[in-house]
């Protein structure tokens, strides 16, 4: 499929929403996550930057996205990868400059595409300039309310503030020394040492981010993915949990650190400065909440727009699942007026490729599974995600159809939760390996031939998964992606609305209707028979046959 690139009445349209015309650009949008450390390194450093993206973008147009979430890019010693922003209004230079990041902005916007960027507002790196003075201050230094400092438990301060545990694994807190270099008082980091917690209770803490979001919705930007969003406030006076099973509570209870109600007034205020700006600018929280009807509570219609549905990601490939979270997703939404939102892969978990290839548990997987079976499911994973109501999120690779690489040795990963946790957290690396785009060889277009080895090495059996490879092959994952993209513009109702019309169907299989639109999805191993009507748009399958439903396979039939 080939578009006009120097079309631009995608974005123009929506971006001017005249009076009286339907608003919400964002309530269908496809959203392409890229991860700039490993989407495209135009320097040759082994590491992925703004030019690489920059000169990426038409891939990305003729993908057909919508929108472009970028990971962070700021200023950051880089302890979690960028969550650890020293600097929230600088590029960091291994990234390029602040510069790229007005090309970029500009010719997404000349393209069509939109441009999110990600803030990280529940924790900075302990390299900021605060922090810097906080410590250097010492205690009673104002630069300390502006995160969470407190004396020790225990005769001499030696025992923690609370028993809180690191997401990371490991306490929540770290012992500070006093200018004298005496141990001093403890500082809360709900991730990685490197990140400590703002507090929000502080006026400076607000008034800066008010001036960030600022910054950048001056820039152009349209929008933000909200890092931690549920994370921002504390419970009063930061209470003992009272067990050391924070495992078991976290995502299924409200914590004292997680999904306070007071979260809720900075996104009110946050809305209003989006409201401000033309164009329909946006928020997406990334919040973990016990339950979607929490998860509602931040897009109410004075909040954030959209919040993505971990839920949803979290499910398994099997129907009578899907089909039930898929129900409680858009019965959360409705009575907030808010789009549900769909995610399989992101940087923090195993692509879907490789969950779906293994027994289901879990996101944080080590062993390959059977691939064949993985990308079978993916491909039609994807085509049921794109097919529901409301706005979908890719992330970078999966188009490709990548697998997580699983066998990355020690000494090469990054991912400072490896480090800490007790198997908890610490395989994210696996689904952050940078993109093969061409050539028989590592980097395989990643990076110029003549630069260093890319910043995680890439397998040799990525060079069949290339965006070259696969380029033009009908049968490939990508083609399915663009072919599935140009459908879903060209028949809104597949992203329209907020209800899907469920047809009768066989145990293990999904079968909805959309208007003149129906997908059907069969889970599982075996061919099913359907009466298929209509004419066939696309399949994740090959061969299919009329009145047969191939195994593991979406398929999309105008009606
Ligand atoms: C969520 C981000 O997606 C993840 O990569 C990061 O480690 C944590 N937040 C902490 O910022």
């Amino acid at each position: 499929m080939t578009q006009n690139l120097a079309d631009t009445t995608r974005l123009t349209a929506s971006a001017a929403t005249p009076a009286g015309e339907p608003r919400g650009w964002w309530r269908d949008a496809v959203i392409y996550q890229v991860y700039p450390r490993s989407f495209a390194d135009a320097n040759g450093d082994g590491m992925g930057d703004l030019p690489g993206v920059r000169s990426r973008l038409p891939y990305l147009r003729e993908l057909g996205v919508d929108a472009v979430w970028l990971s962070p890019f700021y200023a950051s010693p880089q302890a979690d990868a960028g969550y650890d922003v020293a600097d929230y209004r600088a590029v960091d230079p291994m990234f390029g400059s602040l510069l790229d990041a007005d090309g970029l902005i500009r010719d997404a916007h000349a393209l069509g595409l939109r441009i999110i960027v990600d803030l990280v507002p529940n924790h900075s790196s302990d390299q900021h300039e605060w922090f810097q003075r906080a410590l250097r201050e010492g205690p009673g230094s104002a630069l300390r309310e502006r995160y969470h400092f407190r004396p020790g438990k225990g005769e001499t301060g030696e025992l923690p503030p609370n028993d809180w545990e690191s997401i990371f694994g490991g306490p929540a807190w770290t012992r500070t020394a006093d200018p004298d270099g005496t141990p001093g008082d403890w500082y809360l980091h709900l991730f990685a040492p490197e990140q400590p917690d703002f507090n929000w209770d502080s006026p400076a803490v607000a008034d800066e981010f008010r001036s960030i979001l600022r910054f950048w919705l001056d820039m152009g930007v349209d929008g933000f993915r909200v890092d931690v969003a549920h994370g921002l406030v504390k419970a009063p006076g930061l209470p003992d949990l009272g067990t050391h099973d924070q495992l078991k509570l976290l995502g299924n209870d409200v914590m004292p650190f997680f999904d306070q109600d007071g979260v809720h007034e900075i996104y009110r205020a946050w809305r209003k400065i989006l409201d401000e700006y033309p164009g329909e600018r946006i928020a997406v929280a990334e919040a973990w909440t016990p339950t979607v009807e929490r998860t509602a509570n931040y897009v109410r219609p004075d909040e954030l727009h959209q919040a993505f549905n971990f839920q949803y990601l979290g499910t398994a490939w099997d129907a009578a699942e899907l089909r039930a979270v898929i129900d409680s997703s858009l019965a959360a939404m409705r009575p907030v007026d808010a789009p549900a939102t769909w995610v399989l892969s992101n940087h923090d978990v195993t692509r879907h490729a490789t969950r779906f290839a293994n027994p289901p548990g879990g996101t944080q997987l080590r062993e390959r599974g059977d691939r064949e079976l993985g990308l079978r499911r993916a491909r039609a994973a994807t085509l049921l995600m794109l097919a529901l109501p409301g706005s979908a999120y890719l992330y970078q690779g999966e188009e490709l159809g990548l697998p997580d690489v699983t066998d990355l040795p020690d000494e090469v990963r990054q991912d400072p939760s490896f480090f800490r946790a007790d198997g908890q957290d610490g395989f994210r690396d696996g689904c952050r390996v940078p993109l093969p785009w061409s050539g028989s060889t590592a980097p395989y277009g990643f990076g110029p031939t003549t630069g260093g080895p890319s910043w995680l090495p890439q397998p040799a059996e990525w060079a069949e998964l290339s965006v070259e490879a696969q380029t033009g092959d009908p049968t490939s994952t990508l083609e399915l992606y663009r072919s599935a993209l140009a459908v879903r513009r060209e028949r809104p109702e597949l992203g329209a609305g907020r209800e899907v019309e469920w047809l009768p169907s066989a145990p293990g299989v999904l079968a909805f209707r959309r208007g003149s639109f129906v997908c059907l999805a069969n889970t599982t191993r075996q061919p099913v028979a359907y009466p298929t009507a209509g004419r066939l748009l696309l399949s994740s399958g090959e061969g299919v046959e009329p009145g047969l439903l191939a195994p593991d396979s979406t398929s999309w039939w105008a009606v």
